[in-house]
Protein backbone atom coordinates (compact mmCIF):
# COMPACT_ATOMS: atom_id res chain seq x y z
CA UNK A 1 0.00 0.00 0.00
CA UNK A 2 1.37 3.56 -1.20
CA UNK A 3 0.42 6.66 0.38
CA UNK A 4 -0.78 7.26 -2.86
CA UNK A 5 -3.06 4.90 -3.53
CA UNK A 6 -5.68 6.56 -1.12
CA UNK A 7 -8.46 8.63 -2.21
CA UNK A 8 -9.56 11.76 -0.54
CA UNK A 9 -13.45 12.24 -0.55
CA UNK A 10 -12.82 15.30 2.24
CA UNK A 11 -15.45 17.97 1.56
CA UNK A 12 -13.06 20.68 -0.81
CA UNK A 13 -13.74 23.27 -2.75
CA UNK A 14 -11.34 21.90 -5.96
CA UNK A 15 -11.83 23.15 -9.28
CA UNK A 16 -10.95 19.95 -10.84
CA UNK A 17 -14.38 18.05 -9.60
CA UNK A 18 -16.49 21.14 -9.07
CA UNK A 19 -19.84 20.67 -10.02
CA UNK A 20 -20.40 23.76 -11.68
CA UNK A 21 -17.16 23.92 -13.85
CA UNK A 22 -17.84 20.18 -14.44
CA UNK A 23 -21.22 21.43 -15.90
CA UNK A 24 -20.38 24.42 -18.09
CA UNK A 25 -17.28 22.54 -19.76
CA UNK A 26 -18.58 19.24 -20.24
CA UNK A 27 -22.46 19.23 -19.84
CA UNK A 28 -22.47 16.41 -16.93
CA UNK A 29 -21.33 16.02 -13.40
CA UNK A 30 -21.62 12.34 -13.04
CA UNK A 31 -18.36 12.24 -14.41
CA UNK A 32 -15.19 11.15 -13.02
CA UNK A 33 -12.70 14.24 -12.93
CA UNK A 34 -9.15 13.92 -14.84
CA UNK A 35 -8.77 17.20 -16.89
CA UNK A 36 -6.70 20.12 -14.75
CA UNK A 37 -3.34 19.51 -14.10
CA UNK A 38 -3.76 19.18 -10.40
CA UNK A 39 -3.03 16.17 -7.77
CA UNK A 40 -5.25 13.90 -5.97
CA UNK A 41 -2.55 13.18 -3.32
CA UNK A 42 -1.94 14.47 -0.12
CA UNK A 43 1.31 17.02 0.13
CA UNK A 44 3.95 15.96 1.53
CA UNK A 45 4.94 15.84 5.42
CA UNK A 46 7.59 18.82 5.44
CA UNK A 47 5.27 21.27 3.99
CA UNK A 48 2.11 20.70 6.01
CA UNK A 49 4.35 21.09 9.32
CA UNK A 50 5.66 24.27 7.71
CA UNK A 51 2.13 25.68 7.31
CA UNK A 52 0.94 24.41 10.51
CA UNK A 53 3.73 26.18 12.42
CA UNK A 54 2.21 29.17 10.89
CA UNK A 55 -1.38 28.65 11.33
CA UNK A 56 -0.59 27.59 14.85
CA UNK A 57 1.43 30.87 15.54
CA UNK A 58 -1.76 32.33 14.19
CA UNK A 59 0.19 36.24 13.46
CA UNK A 60 0.49 37.36 9.70
CA UNK A 61 2.84 40.47 10.46
CA UNK A 62 4.29 41.54 7.11
CA UNK A 63 6.97 39.08 6.74
CA UNK A 64 9.27 38.42 4.13
CA UNK A 65 11.79 35.51 3.08
CA UNK A 66 12.10 35.88 -0.25
CA UNK A 67 16.40 35.28 0.26
CA UNK A 68 15.70 31.88 1.73
CA UNK A 69 13.35 30.91 -1.09
CA UNK A 70 15.67 31.59 -3.55
CA UNK A 71 18.56 29.98 -2.05
CA UNK A 72 16.42 26.70 -1.60
CA UNK A 73 15.31 26.88 -5.29
CA UNK A 74 18.95 27.16 -6.07
CA UNK A 75 19.97 24.45 -3.86
CA UNK A 76 17.27 22.33 -5.56
CA UNK A 77 18.66 22.80 -9.13
CA UNK A 78 22.20 22.34 -8.11
CA UNK A 79 20.82 18.79 -6.39
CA UNK A 80 18.34 17.61 -8.98
CA UNK A 81 19.24 18.82 -11.63
CA UNK A 82 23.21 19.67 -11.67
CA UNK A 83 22.33 23.52 -12.15
CA UNK A 84 24.15 26.44 -10.82
CA UNK A 85 21.66 28.99 -10.44
CA UNK A 86 22.72 32.48 -9.08
CA UNK A 87 20.50 32.94 -6.19
CA UNK A 88 20.79 37.06 -7.40
CA UNK A 89 19.35 36.06 -10.26
CA UNK A 90 15.70 35.53 -9.54
CA UNK A 91 13.11 37.96 -9.38
CA UNK A 92 9.50 37.07 -7.44
CA UNK A 93 6.08 36.70 -8.97
CA UNK A 94 2.91 35.47 -8.10
CA UNK A 95 2.69 32.55 -10.09
CA UNK A 96 3.90 31.24 -13.48
CA UNK A 97 1.12 32.92 -16.10
CA UNK A 98 1.83 36.07 -14.34
CA UNK A 99 5.87 35.58 -14.99
CA UNK A 100 4.52 35.22 -18.30
CA UNK A 101 2.26 38.08 -18.69
CA UNK A 102 5.18 40.86 -17.50
CA UNK A 103 8.24 39.03 -19.88
CA UNK A 104 5.91 39.40 -22.95
CA UNK A 105 5.30 43.23 -21.83
CA UNK A 106 8.92 43.65 -21.38
CA UNK A 107 9.76 42.06 -24.54
CA UNK A 108 7.40 43.15 -27.32
CA UNK A 109 4.89 46.19 -27.71
CA UNK A 110 0.62 45.62 -28.56
CA UNK A 111 0.81 44.34 -32.11
CA UNK A 112 4.05 42.18 -32.01
CA UNK A 113 4.24 38.27 -32.21
CA UNK A 114 5.20 35.71 -29.63
CA UNK A 115 5.90 32.38 -31.12
CA UNK A 116 4.49 29.28 -29.32
CA UNK A 117 5.39 25.38 -30.18
CA UNK A 118 1.56 24.00 -30.37
CA UNK A 119 -0.24 21.98 -29.04
CA UNK A 120 0.36 23.28 -26.00
CA UNK A 121 -1.16 24.72 -22.26
CA UNK A 122 -3.75 26.45 -23.38
CA UNK A 123 -3.34 29.84 -21.27
CA UNK A 124 -0.40 30.52 -23.19
CA UNK A 125 -2.98 32.32 -25.41
CA UNK A 126 -4.97 34.18 -23.33
CA UNK A 127 -1.76 35.25 -21.80
CA UNK A 128 -0.74 36.34 -24.97
CA UNK A 129 -3.80 37.37 -27.01
CA UNK A 130 -4.90 39.48 -23.78
CA UNK A 131 -1.67 41.57 -23.75
CA UNK A 132 -2.54 42.52 -27.58
CA UNK A 133 0.05 40.56 -29.12
CA UNK A 134 -0.23 37.97 -32.02
CA UNK A 135 0.22 33.90 -31.10
CA UNK A 136 2.60 32.34 -34.12
CA UNK A 137 2.33 28.59 -34.16
CA UNK A 138 4.92 26.96 -34.84
CA UNK A 139 3.79 23.00 -35.04
CA UNK A 140 5.30 20.50 -33.85
CA UNK A 141 5.91 17.49 -35.69
CA UNK A 142 5.21 13.73 -35.26
CA UNK A 143 8.40 11.48 -36.56
CA UNK A 144 8.08 7.90 -35.86
CA UNK A 145 5.60 8.17 -33.04
CA UNK A 146 7.33 10.99 -31.07
CA UNK A 147 6.81 14.59 -30.83
CA UNK A 148 10.22 17.18 -32.40
CA UNK A 149 10.54 20.91 -32.89
CA UNK A 150 10.27 22.10 -36.38
CA UNK A 151 13.01 23.99 -36.69
CA UNK A 152 12.59 25.09 -40.13
CA UNK A 153 9.68 26.51 -39.41
CA UNK A 154 11.22 28.25 -36.54
CA UNK A 155 13.63 29.73 -38.62
CA UNK A 156 11.05 30.81 -41.28
CA UNK A 157 9.04 32.43 -38.67
CA UNK A 158 12.02 34.50 -36.67
CA UNK A 159 13.10 35.36 -40.15
CA UNK A 160 9.57 37.08 -41.78
CA UNK A 161 7.49 37.46 -38.63
CA UNK A 162 7.50 40.09 -35.96
CA UNK A 163 8.77 37.72 -33.32
CA UNK A 164 10.12 38.67 -29.97
CA UNK A 165 9.84 35.69 -27.90
CA UNK A 166 9.29 32.26 -28.02
CA UNK A 167 7.39 30.50 -25.33
CA UNK A 168 8.95 27.08 -24.73
CA UNK A 169 7.20 24.77 -22.26
CA UNK A 170 10.02 21.71 -21.09
CA UNK A 171 8.72 19.76 -19.93
CA UNK A 172 6.29 20.09 -22.36
CA UNK A 173 2.42 20.03 -21.73
CA UNK A 174 0.24 18.46 -23.22
CA UNK A 175 2.68 16.13 -25.27
CA UNK A 176 4.86 15.16 -21.93
CA UNK A 177 8.49 15.59 -24.13
CA UNK A 178 11.47 16.69 -22.17
CA UNK A 179 13.49 18.53 -24.52
CA UNK A 180 16.90 17.09 -25.15
CA UNK A 181 20.37 19.02 -24.99
CA UNK A 182 20.52 19.48 -28.74
CA UNK A 183 16.91 20.71 -29.18
CA UNK A 184 17.85 22.83 -27.01
CA UNK A 185 21.16 24.29 -28.43
CA UNK A 186 19.15 24.91 -31.91
CA UNK A 187 16.33 26.83 -30.45
CA UNK A 188 18.69 28.83 -28.53
CA UNK A 189 21.28 29.48 -31.60
CA UNK A 190 18.20 30.61 -33.44
CA UNK A 191 17.37 33.20 -30.84
CA UNK A 192 20.55 34.33 -30.28
CA UNK A 193 20.55 34.68 -34.29
CA UNK A 194 17.27 36.21 -34.54
CA UNK A 195 17.75 38.44 -31.41
CA UNK A 196 14.15 36.59 -29.72
CA UNK A 197 14.16 35.44 -26.27
CA UNK A 198 13.20 32.39 -25.02
CA UNK A 199 10.53 32.42 -22.22
CA UNK A 200 10.99 29.09 -20.37
CA UNK A 201 8.13 27.70 -18.43
CA UNK A 202 9.34 24.81 -16.63
CA UNK A 203 6.90 24.01 -13.91
CA UNK A 204 7.11 20.60 -15.10
CA UNK A 205 10.64 20.33 -14.64
CA UNK A 206 10.63 17.69 -11.29
CA UNK A 207 8.03 15.36 -12.82
CA UNK A 208 10.25 13.61 -15.32
CA UNK A 209 10.34 10.01 -15.68
CA UNK A 210 13.40 7.43 -15.09
CA UNK A 211 14.60 7.04 -19.13
CA UNK A 212 14.35 10.79 -19.53
CA UNK A 213 16.47 13.73 -17.98
CA UNK A 214 15.66 17.43 -17.66
CA UNK A 215 17.71 19.90 -19.15
CA UNK A 216 17.27 23.46 -18.05
CA UNK A 217 17.36 26.40 -20.69
CA UNK A 218 19.88 27.68 -18.79
CA UNK A 219 22.65 25.04 -18.75
CA UNK A 220 22.80 26.01 -22.38
CA UNK A 221 26.31 27.01 -22.73
CA UNK A 222 25.42 30.90 -25.01
CA UNK A 223 22.37 31.25 -23.88
CA UNK A 224 22.73 34.46 -21.37
CA UNK A 225 21.51 36.86 -23.10
CA UNK A 226 18.27 35.20 -24.88
CA UNK A 227 16.14 33.17 -22.02
CA UNK A 228 14.42 33.78 -19.12
CA UNK A 229 13.27 30.70 -17.07
CA UNK A 230 9.96 30.28 -15.30
CA UNK A 231 9.56 27.84 -12.34
CA UNK A 232 7.81 27.60 -9.24
CA UNK A 233 7.12 24.18 -6.90
CA UNK A 234 3.69 24.14 -7.83
CA UNK A 235 3.13 21.24 -10.01
CA UNK A 236 6.01 18.93 -8.63
CA UNK A 237 4.55 19.46 -4.56
CA UNK A 238 0.98 19.27 -5.15
CA UNK A 239 0.87 23.10 -4.43
CA UNK A 240 -1.19 24.61 -7.02
CA UNK A 241 -3.33 27.31 -4.77
CA UNK A 242 -0.55 28.41 -2.39
CA UNK A 243 2.74 28.77 -4.51
CA UNK A 244 4.38 31.25 -6.24
CA UNK A 245 6.44 31.34 -9.00
CA UNK A 246 9.76 33.05 -10.09
CA UNK A 247 11.92 34.41 -12.37
CA UNK A 248 15.46 33.59 -13.58
CA UNK A 249 17.10 35.81 -15.44
CA UNK A 250 20.79 35.66 -16.25
CA UNK A 251 21.84 38.98 -17.76
CA UNK A 252 21.76 41.36 -15.37
CA UNK A 253 20.34 44.55 -17.57
CA UNK A 254 17.46 42.62 -18.54
CA UNK A 255 16.54 41.48 -15.01
CA UNK A 256 16.72 45.07 -12.92
CA UNK A 257 14.03 46.04 -16.01
CA UNK A 258 11.91 43.23 -15.49
CA UNK A 259 12.46 43.56 -11.85
CA UNK A 260 11.52 47.31 -11.64
CA UNK A 261 8.30 46.02 -13.68
CA UNK A 262 7.64 43.45 -11.15
CA UNK A 263 8.23 46.01 -8.07
CA UNK A 264 6.25 48.62 -10.15
CA UNK A 265 3.23 46.33 -9.71
CA UNK A 266 3.89 44.98 -6.29
CA UNK A 267 4.19 41.35 -7.35
CA UNK A 268 6.83 40.35 -6.03
CA UNK A 269 6.45 40.29 -2.00
CA UNK A 270 4.71 36.76 -2.50
CA UNK A 271 3.23 35.51 1.19
CA UNK A 272 4.80 33.81 4.21
CA UNK A 273 2.66 31.01 3.57
CA UNK A 274 4.03 30.16 0.10
CA UNK A 275 7.69 31.05 1.05
CA UNK A 276 7.31 28.59 4.11
CA UNK A 277 5.98 26.22 2.17
CA UNK A 278 8.63 26.45 -1.03
CA UNK A 279 11.50 26.53 1.53
CA UNK A 280 10.39 23.27 2.85
CA UNK A 281 9.24 21.42 -0.27
CA UNK A 282 12.55 21.95 -1.60
CA UNK A 283 14.90 21.14 1.30
CA UNK A 284 12.71 18.43 3.09
CA UNK A 285 10.32 17.25 0.11
CA UNK A 286 12.86 15.38 -1.81
CA UNK A 287 12.01 11.86 -0.74
CA UNK A 288 8.46 12.48 -0.99
CA UNK A 289 8.97 12.79 -4.91
CA UNK A 290 11.02 10.30 -5.47
CA UNK A 291 7.94 7.78 -4.04
CA UNK A 292 5.61 10.15 -5.97
CA UNK A 293 7.85 9.69 -9.53
CA UNK A 294 8.20 5.59 -8.87
CA UNK A 295 4.16 6.31 -7.99
CA UNK A 296 3.59 7.44 -11.71
CA UNK A 297 6.06 6.07 -13.80
CA UNK A 298 4.37 2.74 -12.44
CA UNK A 299 0.59 4.19 -12.94
CA UNK A 300 2.08 5.00 -16.58
CA UNK A 301 3.96 1.27 -17.19
CA UNK A 302 0.02 0.09 -16.46
CA UNK A 303 -1.65 2.65 -18.71
CA UNK A 304 0.97 1.38 -21.89
CA UNK A 305 0.21 -2.18 -21.40
CA UNK A 306 -3.63 -1.74 -20.63
CA UNK A 307 -3.68 -0.16 -24.38
CA UNK A 308 -1.28 -2.21 -25.66
CA UNK A 309 -3.38 -5.51 -24.84
CA UNK A 310 -6.86 -4.13 -24.47
CA UNK A 311 -7.65 -0.82 -26.05
CA UNK A 312 -5.17 -1.05 -29.26
CA UNK A 313 -7.51 1.78 -31.08
CA UNK A 314 -6.28 4.35 -28.32
CA UNK A 315 -2.08 5.59 -29.34
CA UNK A 316 -0.76 6.81 -26.36
CA UNK A 317 2.18 9.00 -26.29
CA UNK A 318 4.08 8.41 -23.79
CA UNK A 319 5.13 10.96 -21.92
CA UNK A 320 8.82 12.11 -20.97
CA UNK A 321 7.96 13.93 -18.09
CA UNK A 322 4.70 15.73 -16.88
CA UNK A 323 1.59 13.90 -15.54
CA UNK A 324 -0.48 14.39 -18.40
CA UNK A 325 -1.02 12.04 -21.19
CA UNK A 326 -1.89 12.57 -24.70
CA UNK A 327 -4.39 10.23 -26.21
CA UNK A 328 -5.25 10.24 -29.76
CA UNK A 329 -8.47 8.63 -30.55
CA UNK A 330 -8.74 8.70 -34.05
CA UNK A 331 -8.44 5.27 -34.87
CA UNK A 332 -11.88 4.74 -33.97
CA UNK A 333 -13.17 6.98 -36.63
CA UNK A 334 -15.58 8.80 -34.62
CA UNK A 335 -16.86 12.06 -35.76
CA UNK A 336 -15.52 15.02 -32.88
CA UNK A 337 -19.16 14.90 -31.92
CA UNK A 338 -19.77 11.34 -31.43
CA UNK A 339 -15.98 11.36 -29.66
CA UNK A 340 -17.04 13.97 -27.41
CA UNK A 341 -20.13 11.84 -26.09
CA UNK A 342 -18.47 8.24 -25.82
CA UNK A 343 -15.55 9.74 -23.46
CA UNK A 344 -18.28 12.11 -21.63
CA UNK A 345 -21.53 10.50 -21.81
CA UNK A 346 -20.77 6.97 -22.02
CA UNK A 347 -17.06 6.64 -20.58
CA UNK A 348 -18.38 9.00 -17.59
CA UNK A 349 -14.50 11.11 -18.14
CA UNK A 350 -13.50 14.61 -17.66
CA UNK A 351 -10.44 14.82 -20.35
CA UNK A 352 -9.20 17.85 -21.32
CA UNK A 353 -10.44 17.95 -24.72
CA UNK A 354 -7.28 18.52 -27.52
CA UNK A 355 -8.64 21.18 -29.04
CA UNK A 356 -7.89 23.79 -25.88
CA UNK A 357 -4.28 22.86 -26.68
CA UNK A 358 -4.94 23.73 -30.86
CA UNK A 359 -7.80 24.13 -32.92
CA UNK A 360 -7.79 20.57 -35.11
CA UNK A 361 -6.47 18.47 -32.04
CA UNK A 362 -10.31 17.62 -31.98
CA UNK A 363 -9.32 13.64 -32.07
CA UNK A 364 -7.19 13.97 -29.22
CA UNK A 365 -7.60 14.52 -24.99
CA UNK A 366 -5.24 14.84 -21.89
CA UNK A 367 -5.77 12.77 -19.55
CA UNK A 368 -3.96 13.74 -15.67
CA UNK A 369 -2.97 10.53 -14.20
CA UNK A 370 -2.43 11.65 -11.28
CA UNK A 371 -4.40 9.86 -9.22
CA UNK A 372 -4.75 6.75 -7.39
CA UNK A 373 -3.71 3.35 -9.83
CA UNK A 374 -7.32 2.15 -8.89
CA UNK A 375 -8.77 5.44 -10.24
CA UNK A 376 -6.71 5.64 -12.88
CA UNK A 377 -7.39 1.70 -13.85
CA UNK A 378 -11.72 2.60 -13.31
CA UNK A 379 -11.27 5.14 -16.02
CA UNK A 380 -9.84 3.27 -19.06
CA UNK A 381 -12.28 -0.09 -18.21
CA UNK A 382 -14.70 2.76 -18.24
CA UNK A 383 -13.73 3.95 -21.63
CA UNK A 384 -12.78 0.67 -22.85
CA UNK A 385 -16.73 -0.45 -22.13
CA UNK A 386 -17.61 2.33 -23.97
CA UNK A 387 -15.17 1.57 -27.23
CA UNK A 388 -16.47 -2.15 -27.39
CA UNK A 389 -20.29 -1.01 -26.74
CA UNK A 390 -19.83 1.62 -29.59
CA UNK A 391 -21.86 4.90 -30.11
CA UNK A 392 -24.87 5.16 -28.58
CA UNK A 393 -27.69 3.89 -30.84
CA UNK A 394 -29.76 7.37 -29.84
CA UNK A 395 -26.55 9.88 -30.10
CA UNK A 396 -27.96 11.88 -33.17
CA UNK A 397 -24.90 13.91 -34.54
CA UNK A 398 -27.42 16.92 -35.92
CA UNK A 399 -29.52 17.38 -32.49
CA UNK A 400 -26.17 16.31 -29.96
CA UNK A 401 -25.41 19.59 -27.50
CA UNK A 402 -22.27 21.37 -28.56
CA UNK A 403 -21.59 22.42 -24.83
CA UNK A 404 -19.04 19.75 -23.99
CA UNK A 405 -16.14 20.31 -23.83
CA UNK A 406 -16.01 24.26 -24.26
CA UNK A 407 -13.06 26.04 -23.30
C1 LIG B 1 2.96 24.65 -18.55
C2 LIG B 1 2.21 25.35 -17.46
N1 LIG B 1 2.54 26.61 -17.14
C3 LIG B 1 1.89 27.30 -16.16
C4 LIG B 1 0.85 26.71 -15.47
C5 LIG B 1 0.13 27.52 -14.42
O1 LIG B 1 1.02 28.06 -13.51
P1 LIG B 1 0.55 29.15 -12.45
O2 LIG B 1 -0.69 28.62 -11.81
O3 LIG B 1 1.69 29.30 -11.49
O4 LIG B 1 0.30 30.43 -13.20
C6 LIG B 1 0.48 25.38 -15.77
C7 LIG B 1 -0.65 24.74 -15.08
O5 LIG B 1 -1.15 23.71 -15.46
C8 LIG B 1 1.18 24.71 -16.79
O6 LIG B 1 0.88 23.44 -17.13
Amino acid sequence: MSQFDTMHTTENNFAKENPNYLKSMFGATDIMPLWIADMDFEIAKPIQEALQKLVTRNMYAYEFNTGDVFNAISDWNFKRHQLELNPKSFVQVSGVLTGIGILIRELSKKGDSIMVQTPVYHQFFKVIESAGRKVVSNKLKVIDGRYQMDFEDVERKLKTLNIKAIILCNPHNPIGRVWSIEELKKLVNLANEYNVTIISDEIHSDIVYSKSQFNSIASIGNSNNHIAVIGSPAKTFGMQSISNGYLYIPNDNFKQLVKRSVESLYLDHGNILSANATIAAYKEGEEWLNDLLTYLEKTMNWIDNFLQEELPEVILYKPEGTYQVWLDFSKLKLSDRALKHLVVNQAKLALTPGDWFEGGHTQFMRMNIASPLSTIKQAFQQLKKAIDTGIDASFNEVTAADNCCSC
